[in-house]
């Protein structure tokens, strides 16, 4: 699909939509994602961001239906990953701007990227302003939001908010505003975003909102690089970045477990069952069926963590290595956390558990529960008595 869209007149998006891309480096992309990129028609035509590589002519198209590529007179790039410009060489080649507009880290890392060295690059410092004719680009540094070289492109007098990757989600969908779509599945795919990509970044974030709160911009309209533009009340997108970014959490416990012959799984529904008697939201998640990404999606606003994994060869099952992994880059805070599982003659998986949980600075609250083989009553109630510590401790929190 290759749509036309004007935020405002002569503000036009040029993006392209990835329906089928299942899988973004980690994070699971059930519904697909688009890459935005905005087109703005004034003295200098300006093109703010390219697309994936396997989707340039989407954007060739959609460009041409408002102006033929060659008049492009200014191309920023308000970020490097590929996702965004994967499409710069060609598109260079095609336009053959006056100017690229990014950030003196852009210019570093397109150098690093592309090699080419014979780029007009124009670079911008944080709060720079670039005149278009009737318009004006404010330049807002955002570096590590994610990527060293990201920034923002403010359009003054249109009051739009032209944020890159942040306050994106991914969802591909054939309309281009929130108030287009169903709110609630909107806020569920900015969630996940904001889990799997931003959250260890959360410090820079709550930075990032006051310094723009500072700077009193008037904002109408964000325009992220992936997924819906937020016209209908957009403050709502910062609002939520800013209690997430807080981890505030609520109480609420994940029981995230990979069982072998199904003893594991045993042991988490008697964990759930001790939560259950303090009346603690309790979400159960077998890695078997549960990709990482929704995992640490749930995670996001719980208070415990509770780890429980089989023991396979003096270690843990695969599938709870790969969740801690990807859990430790992510840098969730104000975590409690325990561990259980079962074994058969070694039972290292909840030493190491723990030991990991440790690691990302989350308080283990209890010593946890090691089973051999199949638990019986008497083992089922220590996994129980380990969820209602654990329950006590989330109501009770230090
Ligand atoms: Fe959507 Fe950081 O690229």
């Amino acid at each position: 699909m290759r749509i036309n869209v004007e935020l405002k007149e002569g503000i036009h998006w040029v993006g392209a939509i990835d329906w089928n891309i299942r899988d973004f480096h980690g994070y699971s992309t059930n519904k697909g994602t688009t890459y935005n990129a905005y087109l703005v028609m004034d003295d200098k035509v300006t093109l703010f961001d390219t697309v994936k590589k396997p989707f340039k002519q989407d954007l060739v198209h959609c460009i041409y239906k408002v102006v033929d590529p060659s008049k492009i007179d200014y191309l920023v790039v308000n970020h490097v990953e590929p996702d965004h410009s994967g499409s710069v060489a060609e598109m260079m080649e095609i336009i053959k701007p006056e100017k690229l507009i990014c950030s003196p880290r852009a210019k570093k890392a397109l150098l690093q990227h592309y090699h080419r060295e014979d780029w007009p690059y124009h670079v911008v410092e944080s709060g720079q302003d670039i005149s278009l004719g009737k318009r004006t680009v404010q330049f807002i540094e955002t570096r590590m939001l994610h990527w060293p070289d990201s920034m923002f492109s403010y359009l003054k007098e249109d009051a739009i908010l032209i944020s890159s990757d942040a306050f994106g989600q991914h969802w591909a969908t054939s309309e281009r505003f929130n108030d287009q779509v169903d709110s609630h599945e909107l806020m569920y795919h900015a969630t996940k975003y904001y889990a799997n990509i931003l959250l260890p970044y959360s410090p820079l974030v709550l930075k990032l909102i006051a310094d723009v709160q500072k700077l009193g911009l008037k904002i109408d309209m964000i325009a992220p690089d992936h997924g819906l533009i937020w016209r209908d009340n957009p403050m709502q997108i910062v609002s939520a970045y800013a209690q997430w970014a807080q981890q505030v959490p609520k109480q609420k416990a994940v029981i995230i477990y990979d069982s072998m012959w199904r003893s594991t799984e045993m042991m988490a529904k008697a964990v759930a069952d001790g939560l259950a008697e303090h009346g603690v939201c309790t979400k159960i998640m077998d890695l078997a069926g549960t990709h990482r990404s929704d995992a640490i999606t749930e995670l996001l606003d719980a208070r415990a963590i509770i780890l429980g994994s089989s023991t396979l060869n003096n270690g843990m099952l695969p599938r709870m290595a790969d969740m801690l992994c990807y859990m430790k880059g992510l840098r969730p805070s104000n975590k409690i956390g325990a561990a259980f599982g079962s074994y058969g003659w070694s039972g290292e998986s909840v030493r190491l558990m723990t030991k990991a949980l440790e690691e990302m600075k989350v308080k283990v609250v209890h010593q946890g529960v090691s089973i051999q083989y199949v638990p019986e009553h008497q083992g089922l109630k220590q996994c129980v008595e380990l969820g209602r510590e654990l329950a006590v401790a989330i109501k009770n929190p230090a």
